[in-house]
């Protein structure tokens, strides 16, 4: 190593102490630990409540818990674990990069593996998107690449309205919850950001209208731009409209093309941003590299975490140079440099693409959803059966029972149920969506035929093994 200030007389260019190689053996009493962490860790602990085990191992999408129960994984950290737990791959190419020295984390100063990040990311967007993008990382969670998109938004139109969706989840943090469709994160809180609309995302089983379908979703398209042209609207012209292109804690809806297609159209139309949230449905999730893409229209802010870093934290928004009107350090952040998140993450792109893992995506979402559907067919507490590649999702509902504006009842309790029934049987899924009352299954691109047909038979188990709620 060279020392460009000349100062080698001074400074200790190398360590040669002896650095011992330690592992750590950890007590692994499971009814100990489970003990430990309900008396030591704070009340707003959530998915230990529902998935009370404690991790051993991990490997692809297996996970064994300390009792030594095998659990197939369809959460997978809420999908940021496109290739699964420990894969070899990217487990040697972070010992591989710290052996070469790599650090941790730069801020935001490049290193040859934050080039090679850039470069991998850049090839793995749309052609068109990326010819003339500026990639902003930001701090590690998806709240964050939010918050920087909000700004941003705010900065370029020089307006502070926004609009966003029922049943949007866009994350905790101030502006990110306010965007945010769930209400339960939001009941205790006060001085949110303010100025937010919301508006209703196509969703045939509850429309707002009384319609569902194409008509729901023409709708849903008008009544946006009714309330852009109405002057007595009460919403000033708004500086963008977020929107998960599918969304996943509002309950697996997908956004259909000729929505996203319309929102486009309006958005240009009002000179309006349009920011895409592919935190979770993007990086070969849906079946394409973005759930964007198939849409044939293009956001003018694009966000991405989880998957992104391949397992590690890291989160980038994208967009145009155009708009790129920040001042240096107007949105900082210390871990904006991950360089191990940085390394994962293009290895996991590049395996992605190598391995043609949104086949499989497509391919096993399509088995999965298949075998729901004729598991449906025998429980009609199943009232829908939705998807777009490995993100699924069925809604559970008390047979023939309807609200007063004709959706039908929800069943949380029963899905509550089978959610603990799978979980006792070898099964993690998750439950999001109105009421809680969809059960969701995100496993990793990697999940095979065999273990897609354990899925569905737990999934059928433990429907014959709960009824309906009273
Ligand atoms: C669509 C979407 N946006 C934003 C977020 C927030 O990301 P994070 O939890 O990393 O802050 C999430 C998290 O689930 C998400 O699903």
């Amino acid at each position: 190593m060279k020392n460009i200030c000349n100062f080698e007389s001074q400074m200790p260019l190398s360590n040669d102490q002896e650095i011992p190689c330690a592992t750590q053996r950890y007590d692994l009493t499971p009814d100990t630990m489970l003990i430990n962490q309900a008396h030591y860790e704070s009340e707003v602990r959530s998915y230990p409540r529902r998935f009370p085990i404690a991790i051993k191992t991990t490997r692809g999408v297996i996970i064994e818990d300390t009792k030594g129960q095998i659990y197939v994984d369809c959460l997978a950290g809420v999908a940021s674990l496109p290739l699964g737990y420990n894969h070899p791959e990217i487990n040697q190419v972070i010992i591989s990069q710290l052996n070469q020295g790599i650090p941790y984390q730069s801020l935001d100063l490049t290193t040859p593996v934050k080039d090679h990040f850039i470069k991998t990311l850049m090839n793995f967007l749309p052609k068109t998107f990326a010819k003339n993008a500026h990639v902003q990382f930001c701090g590690p969670s998806g709240s964050d690449a939010v918050e920087a998109a909000i700004k941003l938004a705010k900065m370029v139109t020089k307006r502070n309205t926004m609009i966003s969706f029922h049943g949007a989840y866009h994350g905790m943090t101030n502006g990110a919850l306010a965007l945010t469709g769930k209400l339960s994160p939001k009941n205790r809180r006060t001085s949110l950001m303010s100025d937010v609309h919301f508006f209703p995302f196509p969703y045939s089983l509850r429309c707002p209208f009384g319609l569902g379908g194409i008509q729901g979703i023409k709708q849903s398209i008008r009544y946006i731009e009714s309330v852009l042209e109405n002057d007595e609207s009460g919403m000033t012209k708004p500086a963008a409209i977020i929107v998960e292109p599918v969304q996943g804690e509002g309950g697996v809806l997908s956004a259909p093309n000729i929505w996203l297609q319309a929102l486009r159209r309006i958005a240009t139309k009002y000179e309006i941003l349009l920011i895409f949230d592919e935190i979770q449905c993007g990086i070969g999730r849906t079946g394409d590299n973005f759930a964007f893409t198939a849409s044939g229209v293009e956001p003018d802010i694009l966000l991405l975490a989880k998957a992104v870093g391949g397992g590690m934290p890291m989160s980038v928004i994208i967009y145009n140079k155009s708009i790129d009107c920040w001042l240096s350090g107007e949105h900082a952040g210390t871990f904006r440099g991950n360089q191990l998140a940085m390394a994962s993450g293009a290895k996991t792109l590049e395996i992605i693409e190598r391995d043609n893992l949104t086949k499989n995506a497509q391919q096993r979402g399509e088995q999965l959803r298949r075998l729901l559907s004729e598991i449906a067919q025998k429980h009609p507490c199943i009232a829908e059966v939705r998807g777009r590649g490995l993100m699924c999702a069925i809604e559970i509902v008390k047979e023939n029972e309807f609200n007063p504006l004709g959706h039908p009842v929800s069943d949380t309790q029963r899905t509550l149920q089978i959610q603990r029934l799978a979980l006792e049987r070898g099964l993690i899924i998750e439950i999001s969506g109105r009421q809680g009352a969809v059960l969701r299954f995100l496993p990793p691109l990697i999940i095979s035929e065999t273990q897609i047909n354990f899925v569905a038979k737990i999934v059928e188990y433990a429907l014959e093994n709960t009824s309906v709620s009273q």
